[in-house]
């Protein structure tokens, strides 16, 4: 097929904010708000904070920065932006890797995403002798398993994701994430406040930034690795085409070191917000990924002004994980409607029914008897095995091809000039930048995938 990009003008993002803006969305979500404090919590809190730190500018920044060019010089699609670049040789099938992560992702991502629908509606009924607020573990525990209603919110937060995205680039995307990040930071610092105030809340301050390196084993670091990754939304296709809608002249290092710094200072709030009222009510940080549903309930339920800011929190959250289900979405239907020649409203439809038939048995996964798969297929729940499939086999492995392009593969011939713009912007960076990508980032991302699949 041909890949004649350059002939029709591409949608771009309006302006340098909304480019920050779409990504860092993108970027932040469940995975910053949701999954770093347990992930902390669970790995000896601040030396994972530090190591996760570590990993995000020596493996998460080149991969970003390789991504970012190569959907920008490709001017498509994951899967095309390859094609194209290689004359359509067998390297369009890495973007296809992070095309399907992003699917699988939204599979079984619109789950928790889904309760936390489910969660903001219960803050109306706040008193609840059944309720999230007052018997939280049993309510969780209830409501994940009941069936029907965890699938409806996830199919109204499907729906609504598909909403923005048929909106296009600059209408959908970038005007809606634009005003609902700083929106989010400003509701993230209401609640640290309220946090960090509350009697006993400097043990949890200390938990995040006091290192305690005794906790840190090879599983801590690689945890860690998995978490910087996971929350770059590396290899899932998305980056790489947010990449091609950005004009060439764009400084893609200053976006690149903004949406890292904006993602890790959320991590960091989510840490302050989380931990200094874990310790306050005497809830053990290393609970697990029940953390937020059901930890924090019982914070709210006895918090002056608990209401309002369960009310608070809940949206924040849908919101973040909303920015990131559309930049799924887009990563997928970017691909259905360039490749097939289909309307972006067809390919939306489409893609929204496929991902429906892996989304609705992920959530009922949580049901008291889950469907499990065959054993050759690792016998775990849907929810597990694409969980399973995306973080610790196609991802690493899309990043790792990906740096590979750039560092020593096609790639490699016209990566420096497209990431200094001809040479004009950040020269001094790109030697360092060069040797990451070529010696560190690929051992790294190796030693994930091994170990991921071991
Ligand atoms: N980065 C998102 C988060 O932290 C998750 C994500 C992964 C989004 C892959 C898009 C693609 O929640």
């Amino acid at each position: 097929m041909a890949h004649d990009y350059k002939s029709k003008p591409r949608d771009t993002f309006g302006s340098k904010f909304g480019i920050i803006a779409a990504v860092a969305g993108s970027a932040i979500g469940l995975g910053n708000i949701w999954k770093f404090p347990y992930m902390a919590g669970a790995n000896g809190g601040s030396a994972f904070l530090l190591i996760y730190l570590v990993f995000l500018l020596i493996l998460g920044v080149p991969a970003m920065m390789a991504e970012f060019t190569v959907g920008r010089k490709g001017r498509a699609n994951a899967f095309t932006s390859f094609a194209n670049l290689t004359g359509g040789s067998a390297w369009k099938w890495v973007g296809m890797m992070g095309i399907l992560s992003s699917f699988f992702i939204f599979s079984f991502y619109s789950t928790v995403a889904g309760w936390t629908l489910g969660y903001i509606v219960r803050t109306f009924t706040f008193t609840d002798p059944t309720g999230p607020f007052v018997q939280p573990e049993g309510y969780f525990a209830q409501f994940s398993a009941s069936g029907w209603l965890p699938v409806l919110y996830q199919i109204i937060f499907i729906l609504f994701t598909a909403l923005v995205v048929k909106l296009g680039v600059t209408k959908g995307i970038e005007r809606t994430t634009k005003w609902m990040m700083p929106v989010l930071l400003l509701l993230m610092v209401i609640i640290v406040i309220r946090s960090v105030t509350l009697p006993g809340a400097a043990a949890g301050v200390s938990f995040l930034f006091k290192p305690d390196f005794s906790k840190v084993t090879i599983d801590t670091c690689l945890n860690a690795m998995g978490q910087a990754f996971f929350s770059l939304s590396l290899a899932a296709g998305v980056v790489l085409i947010y990449g091609s809608y950005v004009k060439s002249t764009d400084n893609m290092m200053t976006s690149t070191a903004s949406v890292a710094i904006s993602s890790t200072v959320v991590a960091v709030l989510a840490g302050l917000m989380i931990f200094p009222a874990t310790f306050s009510f005497g809830v053990a940080p290393t609970s697990g990924p029940n953390l937020i549903y059901v930890a924090l309930p019982s914070i709210f339920r006895n918090m002056v002004g608990g209401q309002f800011f369960a009310l608070l929190f809940f949206i924040l959250l849908s919101m973040a994980a909303l920015t990131s289900t559309i930049s799924m979405l887009e990563a997928v239907i970017g691909f259905v409607s360039e490749h097939f020649h289909i309307s972006r409203s067809t390919a939306i439809w489409l893609s929204i029914a496929a991902v429906a038939i892996f989304a609705i048995p992920a959530t009922l996964s949580f049901m008291p008897e889950p469907m499990l798969l065959p054993s050759w297929l690792g016998g775990k729940t849907v929810f597990g095995t694409l969980d399973f499939l995306t973080s610790n086999i196609l991802m690493p492995a899309g990043c790792l091809l990906t740096v590979l392009f750039v560092g020593w593969g096609p790639g490699r011939k016209w990566f420096r000039d497209e990431v200094t713009n001809g040479g004009t912007i950040g020269r001094r960076w790109y030697k360092p930048l060069e040797f990451l990508l070529k010696w560190v980032t690929p051992v790294l991302v190796a030693v994930i995938l091994v170990w991921g699949v071991l």
